[in-house]
């Protein structure tokens, strides 16, 4: 079982966007109020009621960007609820998710922008923020905008220096809605386009610097929406959503599905870079990929154990690791597309990157790809071929070996995955010239593809060394069944 990676160093995509390693975190279960905020909970140790062992694990991590607050709660939620004392902040519903794990679907707003952007600081990541379209106006938009990000001698800007923020926080990123087509609003394509026009126009007006518009995983709702939309210069990203498990083929739940189903999550989870050719192929159609960016800012494994009553909560295993892994190989590889993706979501909820207990924050399986992907960030990404065996299922013919590289400053990183159930695979890595001195690192070898971390065993799933062989300038690597490895090239 032997495959060979062909990296093409000379041929360069693009700069993997640094944002492509984003995140994103919504009022949604644990995921801020537990995982992140506890206030004055005496149980952790937090700095300003931000758990400071979640901050620890996801500083580490570079989480690059993190867009807030939702998601569908993006569009229900109204931004002067979040500021000022927060004894006199408002409770209000939420009106999409439950608070945890006892159907409680509240809002108490402690956690508001303040909060949000010391979480930012303190992990030091850009903040994005998703404005509401759906039940908001323009104006409330907009003075978001200006609260966070006016030097004038204004109301808002001063309110924000009463609350504590002197200079201001300088936020590039704003989402015009979230998922519009449904729980944002239920628009159609053409109210959406106008909707989106005025919303933009006072956002920029206020200082947004870049707008993130709302698109579909249905093609023929993103070309009504571009056809309608007449004034392009006001749209800077165009978002694609995506979860795969759930919405689609049977894969099993996290820990338990035959062969099928394994094969099938990845055989889906395949459909996200799909999702953004299809959006590149429409934005063509009407503007250019060279004019708008895509923002994938939501994606990854969601099963239908996770609900609303659990708080989207489910196990985070290593099959889900192992397709995340995929995911941004196929991110790499269309470096000149896309501009941001966010990992759905954060801490406790769907695939997320940290869990934790009222005492401690442990790494699930995912962070650990993404820390060894990490060197991509920033890096320029060179076409890659595979040459691998193929498994038949009912979505689509799955590669066995996932592979991507990029290039920075006489280094080249190529990550690599082999999907095999129970086959370990020998992968010989052609670099276009002499590989030079290389080193890797490996994910999970000896690990089942439904083990998950735990507060009790979140170690066992760190990296550990990768034997690399040099053979006729090519480098062979043996990865074993259900792995994702990191290597590391100094040119010669
Ligand atoms: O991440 C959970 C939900 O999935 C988000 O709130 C929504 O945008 C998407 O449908």
């Amino acid at each position: 079982m032997s495959d060979t990676v062909r990296v093409h160093r000379r041929e360069e995509i693009d700069t993997v966007n640094p944002e492509v390693h984003g995140h994103f975190a919504e009022h949604l279960g644990r995921c801020i109020y537990g995982g992140i905020w506890v206030g004055d909970d005496e149980e952790v140790p937090t700095t300003d009621g931000i758990r400071e062992d979640t901050v620890e694990l996801l500083t580490e991590l570079g989480l690059n960007q993190l867009r807030w607050p939702g998601g569908c709660f993006a569009d229900a939620y109204h931004w002067e609820d979040g500021v000022g004392p927060r004894e006199e902040r408002p409770s209000r519903p939420n009106d999409f998710w439950a608070q945890g794990r006892e159907e409680e679907f509240t809002e108490s707003n402690a956690f508001g922008t303040e909060e949000f952007m010391r979480l930012c600081e303190l992990v030091d990541a850009e903040p994005f923020l998703a404005a509401n379209v759906g039940s908001g106006a323009p104006d409330e938009a907009s003075s978001w905008v200006e609260y966070c990000n006016s030097d004038a001698d204004t109301t808002r800007a001063r309110e924000r220096a009463e609350n504590g923020s002197e200079e201001p926080h300088d936020v590039a990123y704003w989402g015009v809605g979230n998922e519009n087509w449904g729980c944002g609003g239920r628009f159609d394509p053409e109210t959406y386009a106008n909707e989106f026009r005025r919303f933009a126009h006072y956002m920029k007006l206020s200082g947004a610097e870049e707008t993130v518009a709302c698109g579909h995983i249905q093609e023929d709702w993103n070309r009504r929406f571009l056809a309608e939309l007449t004034e392009p210069d006001l749209m800077d990203h165009l978002s694609v959503h995506r979860y795969f498990g759930r919405f689609g083929p049977e894969c099993g739940s996290p820990t338990e599905f035959d062969e099928e189903e394994y094969y099938t999550l990845f055989a889906h989870s395949m459909q996200v870079g799909i999702d953004v050719d299809n959006v590149a192929a429409a934005l063509d159609a009407y503007l250019s990929t060279d004019d708008v960016g895509i923002a994938v800012d939501e994606w990854g494994a969601w099963y239908p154990e996770a609900t609303s009553e659990n708080g989207l909560e489910q196990e985070n295993t290593v099959r889900d690791a192992v397709a995340a892994a995929g995911v941004l190989d196929d991110f790499n590889h269309r470096a000149d597309l896309i501009s941001m993706a966010n990992l759905a979501q954060t801490v406790n909820v769907l695939q997320c990157v940290v869990q934790t207990d009222e005492e401690d924050a442990w790494p699930t399986p995912t962070y650990q790809v993404l820390d060894l992907y990490s060197p991509h960030a920033g890096a320029t990404a060179v076409r890659t071929a595979v040459e691998t065996e193929e498994v038949e299922t009912d979505l689509r013919d799955l590669p066995l070996v996932s592979a991507s590289a990029t290039v920075r400053e006489g280094e080249t990183n190529v990550t690599l995955s082999n999907r095999a159930l129970d086959d370990a695979r020998t992968v010989r890595v052609e670099l276009d010239g002499d590989a030079g001195t290389a080193t890797g690192e490996v994910l999970f070898d000896g690990q089942d593809p439904d083990d998950y971390s735990t507060r009790e065993n979140a170690d066992a799933f760190a990296a550990s060394d990768l034997d690399v062989e040099e053979e006729d300038g090519d480098l062979l690597v043996e990865l074993p069944p259900n792995s994702v490895a990191g290597l590391s090239v100094e040119s010669a």
